[in-house]
């Protein structure tokens, strides 16, 4: 399923964020009170391109670990802390041509970018009610569990807490009354980038599906 966002969030969200280097808008998907809830950074090129969560290279990675456990895309519910891909802009030499081209590479969002979308991250949240929230590296993490938290130290770890909710000025973050259960997982890209942290983070979803276990 992909949902369907409110129009006065998506217009606030348009309003705040315009000028900015975003493109395109990737939806969450999948269903309605899932187990899982897996929360990334922001889309990618090929996220953007397809409109699919989590389906380019870190995607298929993800989807790997998924399946480990039990679990697959359509079971599971996939999105992202920011709905549009970051990008900055660059000038390089094309090294046949020798001609001067625009690149436009992915980028991680701004904490700015990252409150922008949190009223629509929290609807999203409260719509979908998952058992578990799987916040995937630093910026999911750290937009849940504020500043000070670390994927290096939280990997794998069964956390029962209030998560950061964007207060009722959308200016800033305070805890919510309820608390949430969290499994907080390396970003598959950690992965593609440092292939020593895959016995680590095989581990973790070992973990995870322990956790499932017990809760279902
Ligand atoms: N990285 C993310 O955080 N989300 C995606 O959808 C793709 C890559």
């Amino acid at each position: 399923m992909i949902i369907e966002y409110p129009p006065a969030l998506l217009d606030e969200v348009r309003t705040r964020t315009a000028g900015r280097q975003l493109a395109g808008f990737t939806p969450g998907q999948g269903p309605l009170n899932p187990d899982l809830m897996l929360v990334g950074e922001a889309p990618g090129r090929h996220e953007e391109k397809v409109n699919i969560p989590f389906s380019g290279a870190s995607g298929q990675e993800l989807i790997k670990f998924l399946n480990s456990i039990g679990y697959s895309r359509e079971n599971t519910y996939i999105t992202s802390v920011v709905r549009q891909r970051p990008y900055s802009v660059k000038r390089v030499r094309d090294k046949k041509t020798g001609k001067l081209v625009e690149k436009t590479p992915n980028r991680t969002p701004t904490k700015k970018e990252v409150l922008a979308f949190a009223p629509l991250f929290d609807w999203e949240l409260a719509t979908i009610r998952p058992k578990i929230i799987v916040p995937l590296g630093n910026t999911a993490l750290q937009r849940l569990l504020g500043p000070h938290a670390n994927i290096g130290k939280l990997h794998g770890q069964r956390l029962e807490q209030p998560i950061q909710q964007v207060t009722p000025d959308h200016q800033g973050y305070q805890w919510s009354s309820k608390k949430y259960i969290l499994v907080p997982m390396y970003h598959p890209a950690a992965v593609l980038y440092a292939r020593r942290l895959m016995p680590v983070v095989q581990d973790d979803w070992k973990k995870l599906g322990q956790v499932i276990k017990k809760i279902r």
